[in-house]
């Protein structure tokens, strides 16, 4: 479903991802991890065309995304759900109005049909009865499930979940860790998430890539990338 070969991006000569390989299977959750500045955001920015790649390829659900005309990526961008690292929820509307926001901009939905998916979709999230709540009224936690909703309000069959649970207590970064996984094979989606958080990694993922100078340090389910002897990796694990 999401096929990367070769990726490699540099900033000012500054190399962050050389040579980056990755499949992710149709209907599979894979968490992206490593620590800060790895290039984690800059690899999901890329998947979705928002960021060019100097090298390398990405297809997704058979689109090659890197041979997109700006037009065609606009489109394209549609059929992902993206969940960006600091929500990114519009502050001046209502939850309603952000969740809404994809299905007024892209779909010819009638008010009515809107606010009856956004209450189906608000409802999935855990979050009926915040509708009518600005994001400044939120806490961390449930911006990110009102940013969650928001990122499946087409129905993409592609979610992209930057950071989930960062700035989150653990109670609330496992609840969403939890959430993420539960809709993501409950809706079909193949997802791909970015975390330095081990532990809600594998709450949420079927398999880890842990990035480590551009490259995967290694990949694999959790028992595999707990038996891995590259140095980075354990000590990244423990
Ligand atoms: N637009 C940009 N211009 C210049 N440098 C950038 C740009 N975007 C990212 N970088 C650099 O690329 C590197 C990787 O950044 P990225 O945001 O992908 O890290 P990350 O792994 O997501 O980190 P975090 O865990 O803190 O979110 C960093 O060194 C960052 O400074
Ligand atoms: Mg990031």
């Amino acid at each position: 479903m999401i096929r990367v070969r070769g990726l490699s991006k540099a900033f000012n000569g500054q190399k962050v991802l050389d040579g980056l390989d990755l499949d992710v299977a149709a209907g599979e959750i894979l968490a992206v991890m490593g620590p800060s500045g790895t290039g984690k955001s800059v690899l999901l920015l890329q998947l979705i065309g928002l960021m060019p790649p100097d090298e390398g390829d990405i297809e997704i659900a058979g689109v090659v995304v890197t041979d997109l005309a700006e037009r065609e990526l606009l489109k394209f961008r549609r059929q992902v759900g993206y969940l960006f690292q600091d929500s990114a929820l519009y502050d001046f509307m209502t939850v309603e109005e952000n969740v809404g926001f994809p299905l007024r901009e892209h779909t010819p939905a009638r008010p009515v049909e809107i606010k009856e998916r956004v209450n189906e979709l608000l409802k999935m999230v855990d979050m009926a009865g915040a509708g009518g709540k600005y994001p400044s009224e939120l806490s961390g936690g449930m911006r990110k499930r009102a940013a969650l909703a928001r990122a499946l309000a087409l129905g993409s069959k592609v979610l992209l979940c930057d950071e989930p649970t960062s700035g989150l207590d653990p109670i609330r970064s496992r609840d969403i860790s939890l959430l993420i996984r539960e809709l993501s094979r409950k809706l079909g989606c193949t997802t791909l998430i970015t975390t330095h958080d081990v532990r809600n990694a594998f709450r949420t993922a079927d398999r880890a890539l842990v990035l480590n100078q551009g490259r995967a340090a290694a990949c694999g389910p959790e028992n595999v990338l707990r038996a891995s002897t590259d140095p980075f990796v354990m000590e990244f694990l423990e």
